[in-house]
């Protein structure tokens, strides 16, 4: 299966992407210091599936989150990566389809979803360049 590149250095804080990933949408967002804050904040008893955001980026760097963009209800793709989109009661991400909102850490918070959005392999191979796959 083939991997790809991306290069992160345009994605300014608050900002985030899409872009695609084994013909399956991907989301690369850049949290602010807030978000993070935010993300960092909540009891891991709070969530559904208890993941901290440690555990969902790479160790350096929590402000860069990659995940696939793919519900994990019904393979909806959600909202919030784009300018101006929804991004929910948490802040993350949104799913229109029957109403997941995931948080900054893209973890499922409310709806029917069951998990969090996945976080697919990668890694860093420059400061400013991810290999996913
Ligand atoms: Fe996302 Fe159902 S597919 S909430």
């Amino acid at each position: 299966l083939s991997s790809v590149e991306v290069d992160v250095s345009a994605i300014e804080p608050g900002q985030a992407i899409k872009t695609i990933f084994r013909k399956q949408p991907l989301f690369v967002r850049h949290l602010t210091p807030q978000e993070i804050q935010e993300a960092n904040a909540v009891p891991l008893g709070d969530l559904r599936d208890p993941q901290t955001l440690a555990e969902r980026t790479k160790e350096g760097k929590p402000q860069w989150l990659v995940t696939m963009g793919v519900c994990t209800h019904l393979g909806c793709v959600p909202l919030g990566a784009a300018e101006g989109e929804n991004k929910g009661e948490y802040g993350g991400y949104f799913c229109p389809c029957h109403g997941s909102h995931y948080d900054t850490a893209a973890r499922i918070r409310k709806g029917p979803a069951p998990l969090n959005l996945e976080v697919p392999e990668y890694a860093f191979t420059s400061d400013t360049v991810i290999q996913v796959g």
